[in-house]
């Protein structure tokens, strides 16, 4: 089963409890929340005190995706907050493991995050001990940048390797995610697609989730 996740960071920052409770109206599954700290990439965008208000605005799962640096410092914060999902970058992680630990033991889903030009094996030692792994198909830090296609072998090899230990791994994509490159990706294997621009930016956001949830396959 697909899941879509729509991305909060394009959507109206001054109206983001009637954005989410839009959002889940209009068929999403998760709503992704991203957060950044204008070290480990160039923007800034919120802390937990946002994704707790936001969390009253809604009953779906709350996907946070941390792009920080020492995100072992804030996990505890967010998850209180209401946090469902984190996931943290394996680029940000010297402790990758305790840091995966450290969020499983409050009971949530972990997840770790790949940029364009890490490698899939950054994950593979670790594989077994996590829920999701994120496949970064834009670099991260904005909303609206082009898909990159040279990131789509790494869904397929993370997705082979998740079988052949039968480990039933969730596989999310994020940037660039649309009615045309859902399919590329959810053929290679991934299963939760974020999307920005393509939800928020539009102003049918049923239509554009079920657009690209058939594109996707279902
Ligand atoms: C990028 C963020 C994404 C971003 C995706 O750093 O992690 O979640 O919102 O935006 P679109 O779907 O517009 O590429
Ligand atoms: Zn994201």
């Amino acid at each position: 089963m697909i899941k879509i996740a729509p991305s909060l960071l394009s959507a109206d920052f001054a109206a983001l409890g009637s954005e989410v409770a839009e959002a889940e109206k209009s068929g999403a599954d998760w709503i992704h929340v991203d957060v950044m700290d204008g070290r480990f990439v160039p923007n800034i965008t919120l802390g937990p005190v946002v994704v707790k208000a936001v969390s009253a605005h809604t009953s779906l799962p709350l996907d946070v995706h941390l792009m920080i640096e020492n995100p072992e410092r804030y996990i505890a914060d967010f998850a209180a907050a209401g946090a469902a999902v984190i996931t943290v970058h394996a680029e940000a992680c010297v402790h990758l493991h305790r840091v995966v630990h450290q969020i499983k033991e409050l009971g949530l889903l972990a997840g770790v995050a790949i940029n364009p030009a890490t490698p899939a094996s950054a994950v593979k030692e670790i594989l077994p001990d996590l829920d999701l792994v994120l496949v970064m198909t834009v670099n991260p830090g904005f909303g609206g940048q082009a898909f990159i296609p040279s990131t789509v072998h790494k869904i397929r090899e993370i997705r082979e390797w998740a079988n052949e230990i039968g480990h039933d791994l969730r596989i999310e994509v994020d940037g660039g995610i649309a009615e045309a490159t859902a399919p590329i990706v959810s053929e290679a294997g991934a299963d939760v697609l974020v999307a920005g621009n393509a939800v928020f930016g539009q102003s049918d956001r049923a239509a554009a989730i079920s657009a690209i949830r058939a594109a996707a396959g279902g």
